[in-house]
């Protein structure tokens, strides 16, 4: 990871100076919208607490800017949790294959354990008893319970038999759920409001709720023409109308990290073919994977420049090299390497920056043919 110096941020508006294909972060970034992300929730909710989701981009600069913004972590693995920990012990801890390594670490440090199903259940009980005969201070076992559709966690029925063994040991902290990721306001309300139909019929006041994730990126958001105030306003009503108290658990990623990473990509050739214009690229879809869903905008770095010194020279011309539509595409032996549509006036040496890529872009990058496009951080 490399980063800039104050006089190459500001030259990297011209040209940077960096072999392409990067990333390029932006921490300041991710701490406003943390900011942003606990200001929106402390307008709706007076008891709430904030876990990042690691999975998101595990970059150390990424945690550490959440971290210092006062956010727990919310892991899904060994790699992720030895990570958290060198950051905070606020954490929640997810994942359908726990093992026991990773579990034996997670009790010994009173993590959050979402619990998936029922032998993780009894392998918890095991291994708190092997760890409490050894640990000197004994382990505080925090146990969530996690109401799942499809692979996820213990189904409508087998829910409550869960929640029933949990309450046994004595353990049983939070229920939790997570509704999906890029979510228009109705599948966020859909999605919480099965949660809460589960929840209700329990008729236990639980100290939380662990609601996950799920909240657009802002690109997205414009899209859908909502706000972030939109999903809390439903949260709100929701938890109203079941009559819920609890302290509330959120398990943001994209919505605090996809706006403050761009990906540089230098255009290496232009070509026609079938009547089609090409821009072939130094990183395509092996850097930004389709699987992210991630909301990019392309945008040529040198633009401004450019368009500038058009307008002088031949205004006709201008407006024709404008209105140009080229198919960026990346640098892999798949057809479907396409990263989007840019129209206006691209030459080869160009830089362009592929925005709105901080989120699950780099975690699911490949390394087809090419390593992984190295981060800077600004
Ligand atoms: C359990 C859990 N929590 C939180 C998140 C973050 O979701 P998002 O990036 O949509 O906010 C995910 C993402 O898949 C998840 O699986």
């Amino acid at each position: 990871m490399l980063t800039l110096s104050k006089k190459q941020t500001k030259q990297k508006q011209k040209l940077p100076a960096v072999q392409t294909p990067f990333y390029l972060l932006n921490c300041s970034i991710i701490k406003q919208n943390a900011k942003a992300f606990v200001k929106t929730a402390s307008k709706y909710f007076t008891n709430f607490d904030v876990f990042y989701s690691v999975k998101t981009n595990d970059i150390t600069a990424v945690l550490d800017s959440v971290v210092k913004c006062g956010l727990g972590l919310e892991v899904a693995s060994l790699r992720e949790l030895k990570k958290a920990l060198k950051f905070t012990k606020k954490i929640i801890f997810n994942g359908p294959c726990k093992k026991r390594v990773e579990l034996k670490l997670a009790l010994k440090h009173g993590v959050l354990i979402n619990v998936d199903n029922f032998t993780e259940l009894e392998l918890i009980k095991r291994l708190s008893k092997q760890l409490s005969s050894h640990a000197e201070a004994g382990i505080s076992v925090r146990l969530g319970i996690r109401y799942g559709v499809g692979k996820h966690g213990f189904d409508k029925t087998s829910f409550f038999d869960a929640v029933d063994k949990a309450l046994q040991l004595g353990w049983l902290e939070a229920l939790s759920f997570h509704p999906g990721t890029q979510l228009n306001m109705n599948k966020y309300r859909a999605a919480l409001t099965a949660f809460f139909d589960v929840v209700s019929d329990l008729s236990i006041n639980f100290k939380l709720i662990d609601v996950g994730g799920g909240f657009a990126d802002k690109a997205r958001m414009k899209t859908l023409n909502i706000k972030l105030d939109d999903y809390f306003i439903a949260l709100c009503d929701l938890l109203k109308h079941y009559h819920i108290n609890a302290k509330i658990i959120f398990e943001p990623g994209r919505y605090l990290v996809a706006d403050a990473m761009q990906l540089i990509t230098k255009v290496y050739y232009i070509k026609q073919n079938s009547g089609k214009l090409y821009a072939v690229c130094d990183a395509g879809i092996n850097a930004v994977p389709k699987l992210s869903l991630a909301q990019i905008e392309i945008e040529k770095l040198n633009k401004q420049h450019k368009e500038k010194s058009n307008k002088k020279t031949n205004k006709k011309q201008n407006t024709k090299q404008r209105q140009v539509r080229y198919i960026i595409t990346g640098p892999l032996l798949f057809s479907n390497d396409v990263l989007g549509i840019y129209n206006g006036n691209i030459e080869i040496n160009d830089l362009l920056a592929i925005k709105n890529v901080g989120a699950y872009c780099y975690a699911l990058a490949w390394q087809l043919s090419y390593k992984k496009p190295h981060i800077i951080v600004e």
